[in-house]
């Protein structure tokens, strides 16, 4: 039996193939997923679909990320590819709500509107659809095997093998004790911080920075060629870099680089593939730049490292949660809870807190301490408020489009106030979620060897 290959497919992208060795995949969030295949001829496809309809006049640029636009393409790219119409099925996948139980989400359903229009085009088509699970407030993984045309929907968490064993839970002395084995900052990633959050840095001066530090520089410069940044082209020097990535990249990326080294770690805890807490840090990072850059109310390149490390805390917990994982998976089924609560009650402290405690002993500026602090609950900062709204904003898209990363159950409460405190309303958030760049979607398991 051959080995089956793995294929990922990230938001905004489709595959379809002939009979071979190869599982089709798509993590799905608020994202919906259709799989059509034709048995008898064998031939077969995954599309993952981000919105239901164009959503500006500059959607015409990615016209796959749209269930109008893209379903009749894939649906002709399978019969192309000598699949017959009378022998096509169709399964569907995906489409939960942003927010659990907020009336707001009722009226703001992405994911119920994406899987309807896919319903009445596949209907219009004649497809028969055989299998349908959407709505709710899981994600899950929508899966098509190209050997036997098989497909399955999972739960993206993955269940605790049973066990009559009693988990051992830490004790809050072995947390801090964790806490303490913890490598500090590196000087120059401090320094680096510190010049972003006062926003008056030269790029001479982080250049300058990123010099002194022979292992900084070389890893800046093999993140800067990762399908990430570099789209396509070679960078060889610093210099390279800054023409052309220009200076707001060339400061993400020299960040990413800094704070890098606390997310190495083993274990599957909070990740739900290789590298997944760095990625999901990766993707909120260039949510909150971006987000940063529309509300305009903060710094970019602090929204950005704020996005980066609001997470730190989980690197802490990381290495317990295997031991306690049963308790994990069960309270991850109640959609009223969320992940943090979960860990107070398992662990006496939860990732924010534990983020917090990092964030002052390594004297990071206040604006990120008190971000990483609150970035779940936003409401709770007075003074750096918009940074840690635009952080729990961030965090919340790329946790419900962008799934399968690492262990998070963001919560949308509160999301019409949210979304007002950085000048941004609800019906905002279809645009905001179509301006997100594509790249953002591909830190995927296929992308993860490159920078994990
Ligand atoms: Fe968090
Ligand atoms: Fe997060």
């Amino acid at each position: 039996m051959p080995k089956l290959e793995r294929c990922h497919i990230p938001a905004g992208t489709s595959y379809v193939a002939r009979a071979k060795p190869m599982v089709v995949s798509a993590a799905l969030g608020t994202c919906v997923g259709v799989a059509l295949f034709d048995t008898k001829n064998r031939v077969g496809g995954v599309i993952h679909l981000l919105l239901p309809e164009p959503v500006s006049s500059e959607s015409v640029l990615y016209p796959e990320k749209y269930a109008t636009t893209a379903m009749p393409v894939f649906i002709q790219s399978i019969l192309n590819e000598g699949a017959s119409h009378d022998h096509l099925q169709a399964v569907i996948a995906g489409g939960a709500l942003v927010g659990p139980l907020m009336p707001q989400d009722l009226s703001l359903d992405i994911g119920g509107r994406t899987a309807e229009i896919v319903q009445t085009i596949l209907k219009k088509a004649g497809i028969p659809i055989v299998k349908s699970e959407t709505g709710g407030f899981f994600t899950c993984r929508l899966s098509l095997n190209l050997m036997n045309f098989q497909t399955k929907i999972e739960p993206l968490f993955r269940e605790p093998p049973p066990s009559a064993d009693t988990p051992e839970v830490p004790s809050l002395a072995e947390i801090t004790r964790a806490m303490d084995r913890i490598a500090p900052i590196p000087q120059v990633a401090l320094k680096i911080l510190r010049l972003v959050d006062e926003d008056d840095y030269g790029l001479d001066s982080i250049a300058e920075e990123v010099r002194k530090d022979q292992v900084i520089c070389a890893k800046t410069l093999q993140l800067a060629n990762s399908a990430l940044f570099s789209r396509g082209r070679r960078i060889e020097t610093l210099d390279d870099a800054l023409i052309l990535l220009g200076q707001d990249l060339l400061v993400q990326l020299v960040v990413s680089v800094s704070v890098k080294g606390f997310f190495h770690i083993r274990g599957q805890g909070y990740s739900l593939c290789k590298g997944g807490l760095f990625h999901h840090a990766l993707g909120a990072a260039q949510v909150a730049a971006i987000l940063a850059a529309k509300a305009e109310k903060t710094s970019v390149a602090l929204a950005y490292t704020a996005g980066l490390l609001h997470d730190i805390g989980k690197v802490v917990l990381d290495q317990f949660i295997t031991t306690v994982y049963p308790f994990f998976y069960r309270n991850l089924q109640d959609p009223t809870k969320s992940v943090m609560q979960t860990e107070a009650e398992i662990f006496g402290i939860h990732h924010a807190q534990i983020g917090f405690l990092l964030a002052q002993r390594w004297e990071f500026p206040d604006s990120l301490i008190q971000a990483i602090r609150h970035h779940h609950e936003p409401e709770n900062e007075e003074v750096f408020f918009e940074l840690t709204h635009i952080l729990n904003l961030a965090d919340l898209l790329i946790t419900r489009f962008h799934p399968g990363l690492e262990l998070e159950q963001m919560q949308g409460h509160h999301l019409e106030a949210r979304l007002q405190k950085i000048g941004l309303s609800v019906d905002q958030l279809l645009q905001i979620v179509d301006a997100l760049p594509p790249h953002v979607f591909h830190t995927s398991p296929n992308s993860l060897a490159e920078v994990a």
